[in-house]
Parts: structure tokens; C-alpha cells; sequence
């Protein structure tokens, strides 16, 4: 197997953690015969200076041309006076509708090892496993007609959604809850919106075809207060857009650490994986950033864009024996006295407990 990775390090944090992320690949090169061929492209601020462009022609066609983009962050302060168009982020934003993925799967688990890490009580977020699926190709994002009145005193964008729109997102939500505990909670604001009406109409219709999951419809703003009042009553949540982009953050808080939370787009032509985290500028270049949320888009890279299960599951696997162990970047830890992990230090922790597991496979197929 040949596989061909696009890496975007972007901005702030992204190269220090993407490094550590590749590394992940280059130990799987080592052991299989597959090949993770890797080809690095700017994005964002970088792109921005070295071409004026935040998503130039050779990296957009690089990601089209790969079998998945693995990307780190995008942003940085001293681009935020330029228009909407010309910033970082419109070059993701760009790269996400280019792709065509229109499904961001974004877990957040609470491992035993950081529980205290959480501003939440461990007896609240223990046990916690909650997977949002956030609607990433439509909504306020990216709908049409925005932008400013002629004399800029009044601004607009628009929130639509089609049928289409909401069923396919809503099946993807269905079949991961299938594999999952069948629990899915469908988030809007009915009570205000026509688009939510539409999207609770139609999250009901689709989920006729999966009698075995059973279906929820929770307000965005009782979702906010649930979410961190009783994060374990939920197991899949799917939303739209921006109520996915607000509520993903505030997951983080059950895990510990905005570091720790990996993500998946799927559904279009190639995935894109990219740690939730930002460009996080006051530390960046520091070697301290965490760098398991982009490790962690590495073991879902491999689950779904390599067909690599089980050893998406190790690397997953590695990640919390390595917390667990009591390993920690500065952002999980915590109270904590003694030594705190380097970017580089976590990477290669992890890399070890991974080629370890590997080594067990592997010995196992050769007998
Ligand atoms: C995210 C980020 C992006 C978003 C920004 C950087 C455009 O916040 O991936 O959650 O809003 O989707
Ligand atoms: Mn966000």
C-alpha cells in the first residue's frame, strides 16, 4: 500500500505539532509494507508571506492530488486586519470546501490519567466519551448571500440548510452511533430557527432507517449547560456548523486540554485531519505545546483513510498508557510537580509505546 499524505504545518503551534504527528507515520513505514509518501505545503499566515496567497494553487492541488491532508493550525495575530478573504483562515476554509468533506468528527474522551486535569470534577467527567459531528460545508459558514452594507454600517450572513444537506450529515451521525453506545442527541434551536426546524424534521426522518439508535433533540443552549453539568449522558452529538465549532471547544473542558481533541472530515474526495486546537501564537515556537490532539488525527487518519483499524486503535492505545503513565505537557499538568514534557518529548513517548504494541503484532503474525 502507497499512500500519499499532504502535511499543512500552518501557523503558531502547527509545525511543532505536525512533527510530532509524522512521526507516527514514519514509524508505521518501518514496519509494514506501506509507505506513508509525505509532502509538506504552507497554509495560512506562512502562505500568506511567502506567496500572499493563504491557500496557494501548488498546496491546493497537492491535497487534491493526496490520499489525506493532515493539517495543524491556521491564524495569526498579525494577519487579523486584513479582510475576511485574505486571512489564514480563509485558506482553510477554502482547503475544507475544496475536499469536499462535509462531515467533522470531533471525540472527546476523558482519560483516567488527566481526569483532574478538568475545572470539572473527576466524578463528573470520568467515563466520559462523547463524539460531536459537526455539519462542516454549510450554515453560516458558507452560505449565501454576506457580507457588509455599502456603508459598512450593517453586516450579514445567512444560515441555510437543505434537505440534502442534513440528511447526509445526519446518516454519518447514525452509523458512527451504531458503532458506538445508539445514542444520539441532535442539537439545534427549534424554538427560534427555521433551519433548526428543518434539521429536526428531517434528523427524525432519517432516523427511521436506524430503529436501533435511539434519537434526541436537545436546544444549543441546554446542550452548552449538559454538556459540562453531565457530560456521560451523551454519546454522539450532531450539529451544524457553527453550534459544532462553539461546542467542540467547550468539550475540550471535559478532557482537560483544547491539546487533546483530534479530528476527522470525512466524506468527501479526501479526508482532512487536523487537531481542533488553534495556532495557539503565545506559546508557539516554545516546544511545549501538546502535541496529542495532531497525534491523535494520526490514529484517525489510519482508521479512515488507511483502513488501518487495529492499528488505529494501538496508537490510541498508546496515547493513554503514555497520560496514564503520568507523562504530561505543561497544559495537562496541572498541579502537578516534576518534569513536564516537551512537544518532542510526548512525540517520541508515544512513538515508543506505539513501535512497542507494533513489535507485539508483529511477533504474533510471525508465529
Ligand atoms: C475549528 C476552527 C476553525 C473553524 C477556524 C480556524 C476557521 O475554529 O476548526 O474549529 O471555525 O472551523
Ligand atoms: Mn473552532
Amino acid at each position: 500500500m502507497h499512500l500519499q499524505i499532504a502535511v499543512l504545518p500552518g501557523d503558531g503551534v502547527g509545525p511543532e505539532v505536525c512533527r510530532e504527528a509524522v512521526r507516527l507515520l514514519r514509524a508505521l513505514n518501518s514496519f509494514y509494507n506501506c509507505e506513508f509518501e509525505i509532502k509538506e505545503r504552507p497554509i495560512g499566515g506562512v502562505a500568506i508571506q511567502a506567496t500572499g496567497s493563504p491557500l496557494p494553487e501548488s498546496t491546493l492541488q497537492a491535497c487534491l492530488n493526496s490520499d489525506a491532508v493532515l493539517l495543524g493550525a491556521v491564524g495569526a495575530p498579525e494577519f487579523d486586519h486584513l479582510s475576511r478573504e485574505q486571512r489564514p483562515e480563509a485558506g482553510l476554509l477554502r482547503l475544507r470546501s475544496a475536499l469536499g468533506g462535509f462531515a467533522n468528527l470531533r471525540p472527546a474522551v476523558s482519560f483516567q490519567g488527566i481526569a483532574d486535569c478538568s475545572p470539572l470534577r473527576r466524578a463528573k467527567v470520568e467515563g466520559a466519551d462523547v463524539l460531536i459531528v459537526r455539519e462542516l460545508l454549510g450554515g453560516l459558514y458558507f452560505a449565501e448571500p454576506r457580507g457588509f452594507s455599502a456603508n459598512g454600517e450593517s453586516a450579514y450572513n445567512t444560515m441555510s440548510y437543505s434537505v440534502e444537506e442534513i440528511e447526509r450529515i445526519a446518516r454519518v451521525a447514525f452509523d458512527q452511533a451504531r458503532m458506538r453506545r445508539k445514542k444520539l442527541t441532535s442539537v439545534d434551536k427549534a424554538n427560534v430557527l427555521e433551519t433548526s426546524q428543518l434539521w429536526r424534521r428531517t434528523v427524525t426522518e432519517v432516523a427511521q432507517a436506524y430503529p436501533d439508535v435511539k434519537l434526541e433533540h436537545m436546544y444549543v443552549d441546554a446542550c452548552a449547560m449538559h454538556l459540562i453539568s453531565n457530560p456521560t449522558r451523551f454519546d454522539v452529538i450532531l450539529t451544524e456548523n457553527l453550534f459544532g465549532d462553539i461546542l467542540s471547544d467547550e468539550a475540550a473542558v471535559i478532557t482537560g486540554s483544547l491539546g487533546m481533541l483530534a479530528s476527522a472530515t470525512i466524506g468527501g474526495g479526501t479526508n482532512l485531519y487536523e487537531p481542533v486546537h488553534g495556532s495557539a501564537p503565545d506559546i508557539a515556537g516554545k516546544g511545549i505545546a501538546n502535541p496529542l490532539g495532531a497525534i491523535a488525527s494520526v490514529a484517525m487518519l489510519l482508521r479512515y483513510s488507511a483502513g488501518m483499524d487495529h492499528e488505529a486503535a494501538d496508537l490510541e492505545t498508546a496515547i493513554q498508557n503514555v497520560v496514564n503513565a503520568g507523562h504530561r505537557t505543561v497544559d495537562i499538568a496541572g498541579e502537578r510537580q516534576g518534569h513536564v514534557a516537551t512537544t518532542r518529548e510526548m512525540g517520541e513517548l508515544v512513538e515508543n509505546a506505539f513501535v512497542a504494541m507494533l513489535d507485539r503484532r508483529f511477533a504474533y503474525h510471525a508465529v
